[in-house]
């Protein structure tokens, strides 16, 4: 395993040589092409409730954001996007919500994601299906594996201890993520993590520090994106100091972890395509191999506003930047980690 002190990253991050920041997307992109291929695939993303019991201080499905109307989408609806999905070619897709931690609520998902995998099995490979729902119990992620789910993105937002009890209330804890993170690893998930970048108070070396930690807990996927302040969230009226540019570097981020973690499967998050029209080209180019195309329904998705401004585009569009960006859209496969399955034979 290749390993940078924290010093080097943060010469690497915040140099203000344009030599240095092509240097890294070179090697990252040479890393790519060494270890990985040119393909990205997609995970169809179902953004199925923004009912929410959290309240974490930058994100607009807060708890206490009245402004945006709160939906669940039913059962058959939810089946129904993913079988939609599965007939397009996408062979992957990633259920994501709110977190509502009660067991009703993990049993309506255990059995949505069993009879996806049923309906789909019968045609073929089957969807894979990651899901993303937050912090729940070791049972309860044990419920949702044993109903068919493989991967699951749990983001840490920031391996800072003391910069995570910033942006979140009381009584969320930083101990409980990494709990999560551990019991998804032990039951057998595809684990994935990541960082929001450019946060009130983030520093270089808490950047370098969250690259470390990523390498740290031998990590599967990853998903990196720029902070993007939402107007009505406490977080958006924090004045502390943030880096410059959250865009480069969270480019320099990617072409980094691709460069430390070689046969991860790392995103180009839509708040990095949201920042930037470039954002989803500067991202496959610095080493993202994965695109989450939004499938959640049109008349939902301005009330799953993370962020602001908070862009989508069509599978065909993405297939076409894609295609444009010189990389090969990936479809009918399911493109899983092979970090995972290295890890799982070392282990055997
Ligand atoms: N800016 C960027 N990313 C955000 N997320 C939530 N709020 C924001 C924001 N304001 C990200 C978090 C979370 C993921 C689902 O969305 O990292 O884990």
């Amino acid at each position: 395993m290749i390993s940078f002190s924290k010093d080097l990253i943060v010469d690497y991050l915040k140099s203000e040589d344009s030599e240095v920041h092509d240097f890294l997307l070179e090697k990252a992109e040479r890393y790519r092409l060494e270890n990985r291929d040119k393909a990205v695939y997609f995970r169809g993303l179902i953004e199925y409730s923004n009912i929410c019991s959290q309240n974490c201080y930058y994100c607009g499905l807060r708890r206490d954001n009245r402004l945006i109307k709160r939906y669940h989408l039913e059962r058959d609806e939810i089946i129904n996007l993913a079988m939609q999905a599965y007939n397009a070619g996408y062979q992957s897709i990633c259920l994501q919500a709110g977190q509502i931690s009660s067991n009703k609520e993990v049993d309506f998902v255990a059995d949505v994601v069993a009879t996806i995998k049923k309906l789909s099995e019968s045609k073929g490979q089957g969807l894979g299906i990651t899901l993303s729902l937050g912090e729940l119990s070791y049972r309860q992620y044990q419920q949702l594996w044993d109903a068919g789910a493989h991967r699951y993105l749990l983001r840490i937002e920031t391996s800072n201890p003391l910069l995570f009890k910033k942006i979140h209330p009381p009584d969320q804890s930083f101990n409980q993520r990494l709990e999560c993170l551990q019991a998804l690893r032990e039951i057998g998930y595809q684990v994935g993590t990541g960082v929001m970048i450019g946060l009130p108070g983030q520093s270089y070396e808490d950047l370098a520090q969250d690259l470390q930690f990523f390498q740290e807990k031998d990590i599967d996927m990853l998903g990196m994106g720029p902070y993007i302040p939402h107007p009505d969230t406490p977080l958006a009226g924090e004045q502390e100091e943030f880096i410059p540019d959250a865009f480069a570097t969270t480019i320099r981020m990617l072409a980094l972890a691709r460069i430390l973690m070689p046969d991860i499967n790392m995103v180009a998050s839509t708040a990095l395509q949201s920042i930037h029209p470039d954002g989803l080209k500067m991202g496959l180019k610095a080493g993202a191999n994965i695109v989450m195309p939004i499938l959640t329904p049109e008349e939902n998705r301005r009330d799953y506003m993370l962020y602001a401004n908070k862009k989508h585009s069509a599978f065909e569009t993405l297939q076409q930047d894609i295609k444009a960006a010189s990389y090969e859209p990936a479809l009918w496969q399911w493109g899983d980690s092979p970090h995972y399955f290295k890890r799982k034979e070392e282990h055997a």
